[in-house]
């Protein structure tokens, strides 16, 4: 239980069950924000070019595991990106891994680097069996990728043309859709078998798609699935606070080099892993839901993943906390959410 009072809140070390590192410099600048508040965290595998198979796997996890600081004890469990190409061997291969957690799946051209990603569902479904049969988890980008749906339609026309034949097809096969963005997935994942669950990032949770026209286009904001109307927002907010094991914290911080997002064409992605925890604390307590806050961060998602629950507690006091304009990432910058504002939570160091 965690232990709460106005303004501190002592909980079990939690997990990031959706991450980008990227890799080389930038893994190195990015890596400790997470390690800092989460034990252990999923890391996508949409690198260039992507993580396909399960010696690639193993391999980025060393990298990982190397660039971490010292004394730093986080544990970076994997996923592999699911092509046409993915074989049922590989599949079976990634479960008997100790590096491998689930298999991602990206329809291509949907975000950042899919462009190996799926064309159509219906290829896979002998890859689909397969991690059903050994109980392997499938993680959903869950859009549609036509230039004829509207892009704040996309989300919702996947659960119809995707999920839905997918949950029917194959009822024993764990599936997260990642990311959830509206009122529809949420009451999608509601009714879903119990093998179906989702997760949430703080930045879908703060913000609605306002905040991408803001006085002006706001690069910082844009990412994949693209932010929603506001009950949207509120309706997501309601399925974390709810205490439904069924949606748990995935952060998908998505770092970016500052130019490469603040550019004629920008690429989609929100950095928050410098302070998902406190975000993700900001949201609870304004819903008045501090209560269930760890079991969100720290519990649902192991559980579903089959992990056993992270031993260490942190805790979190209600001070603000100047948030810088940038970090450095590699040789470039990547600029945070609220960029120059405050976190309203902070982290209480060890010593
Ligand atoms: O905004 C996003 N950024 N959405 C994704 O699905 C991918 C991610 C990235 O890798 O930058
Ligand atoms: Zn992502």
């Amino acid at each position: 239980m965690p232990t709460i009072s106005q303004d501190k809140i002592t909980l079990r070390k939690g997990d990031d069950f959706h991450l980008h590192l990227r890799d080389g410099g930038a893994m190195q600048s990015v890596l400790p924000h997470t390690a800092r508040s989460f034990a252990r965290a999923l890391v996508m595998p949409n690198l260039k070019p992507p993580i396909t198979t399960v010696a690639e796997a193993e391999a980025y996890q060393k990298r990982i595991l190397n660039a971490l600081p010292e004394r730093s004890v986080f544990c970076p469990l994997m996923s592999l990106y699911l092509t046409e190409k993915t074989t049922g061997d590989e599949i079976r291969r990634a479960k008997q891994s100790d590096s491998v957690h689930a298999v991602k799946l990206y329809p291509a051209g949907a975000t950042t680097n899919s462009e190996s990603g799926v064309r159509t569902l219906e290829a896979l479904y002998p890859i689909f069996e397969t991690m059903q049969e050994v109980d392997l988890p499938l993680l959903i980008h869950g859009e549609v990728v036509d230039r004829d749906v509207d892009i704040f339609d996309r989300e919702k026309v996947f659960l119809d043309v995707g999920l839905l034949p997918l949950t029917k097809e194959f009822p024993e096969l764990r599936i997260v859709l990642e990311h959830i963005t509206t009122k529809n997935a949420v009451e999608f994942i509601e009714a879903a078998h119990p093998r179906v669950a989702a997760t949430v990032t703080a930045h879908h949770l703060l913000l609605n798609r306002n905040a991408l026209f803001e006085g002006g286009v706001r690069p910082h904001h844009f990412c994949l699935p693209i932010l929603k109307r506001e009950r949207d927002r509120e309706s997501l907010v309601r399925a974390v606070t709810s205490q439904n094991p069924k949606f748990f914290a995935g952060t998908d911080s998505a770092p970016h080099a500052q130019h490469a997002k603040e550019s004629a064409c920008g690429c989609a992605g929100i950095y928050t892993a410098f302070g998902a925890l406190e975000l993700y604390c900001e949201v609870f307590d304004e819903a008045h839901a501090l209560g269930a806050l760890e079991a969100f961060t720290s519990e649902f998602g192991a559980r579903f993943y089959g992990l056993p629950l992270n031993e260490e507690k942190i805790s979190l006091v209600k001070k603000e906390n100047p948030i810088p304009i940038s970090y450095r990432m590699g040789d470039d910058f990547v600029v945070p959410l609220r960029a120059g504002g405050n976190l309203k939570w902070r982290l209480e160091e060890r010593d």
